[in-house]
C-alpha cells in the first residue's frame, strides 16, 4: 500500500491494524500514545508555527511498528525497515527516535557494548540523528507518558518500566532524556505537561486525594 496523499492518524490506525489484526496491546498503546502527542502538539501550535498536529499523531500512531515482528530491543529500527519499504519511511522516525531519543552515536555504543558500530552509524546517518526534530521531542515525551495504555507522570513510567525491564543504565538515561524533553516541550508551551494532557492532571489530583486520606 503506497500513500501518494498526506497520512492521517486514522490511515495510520488502519495500516496498524491490517499489520497486527486484533488489537494487541502494543497497538491499544499506540493509539493512546498518539492521542497524547496530539494533545502537546496542539499546545505547541498555540505558541509556535510550523508544527504540523496530523503528522506528529500520525508519527507517534506508528511508533511501534516494529512491534508487529519483534519486541526485540531493535524492534524501532524493524518498524522503520518497515515501513520504509512501503514508502513511508517520512512518517517513520517516531520508530528510531522514541529508541535512541537524541543519544549521541559515541554513547548509545558505550551503553550497549552489543550494538554494531557500522550498522548504527547507517541509522544516524539515514535519519540525521542524533537531531531531534519537534515531532520527536512530542512522541518520547508522549510514548513515555503511557504505560500499557494509562497515561502516567514519567517518573511512575520509569518505575514501571524498571519492574518489567530491571534496572539498566539504558532506561535510567531514556529517562533522563524524556524529561528533558518534557522541559523543552514546557518552556516552549509555557504550560506544564499536566496542564497539556488533562489525564495527567487528573491523575496528580488523585494522588494528591491519596496523600490525605
Ligand atoms: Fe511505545
Amino acid at each position: 500500500m503506497r500513500f501518494t496523499t498526506n497520512l492521517t492518524a486514522g490511515d495510520a490506525a488502519s495500516i496498524l491494524d491490517a499489520q497486527a489484526p486484533g488489537r494487541p496491546a502494543f497497538v491499544e498503546h499506540s493509539h493512546v500514545v498518539s492521542k497524547v502527542a496530539r494533545s502537546i502538539a496542539l499546545a505547541l501550535r498555540e505558541s509556535e508555527t510550523g508544527i504540523d498536529v496530523e503528522r506528529i499523531a500520525t508519527r507517534a500512531m506508528l511508533h511501534d511498528f516494529g512491534r508487529s515482528c519483534t519486541h526485540g530491543n531493535y524492534h524501532g529500527w524493524v518498524g522503520y525497515a518497515m515501513l520504509r519499504r512501503r514508502g513511508l519511511a517520512h512518517y517513520a522516525r517516531g520508530c528510531v527516535t522514541h529508541w535512541l531519543r537524541g543519544l549521541p552515536l559515541e554513547e548509545v555504543l558505550h551503553l550497549s557494548p552489543s550494538a554494531r558500530p557500522q550498522f548504527m552509524k547507517r541509522v544516524y546517518e539515514e535519519l540525521d540523528l542524533p537531531q531531534m526534530t519537534d515531532d520527536d521531542l512530542v512522541v518520547s515525551v508522549a510514548d513515555f507518558s503511557v504505560a500499557h495504555t494509562s497515561i502516567v507522570p514519567l517518573e511512575e513510567r520509569e518505575r514501571d518500566l524498571v519492574a518489567r525491564y530491571g534496572d539498566s543504565r539504558w532506561l535510567r538515561r531514556n529517562a533522563e532524556l524524556a524529561r528533558a524533553h518534557r522541559s523543552e516541550l514546557e518552556r516552549r508551551t509555557g504550560l506544564s505537561l499536566d496542564q497539556i494532557v488533562p489525564e495527567l492532571g487528573k491523575h496528580r489530583d488523585a494522588a494528591r486525594e491519596g496523600l490525605h486520606k
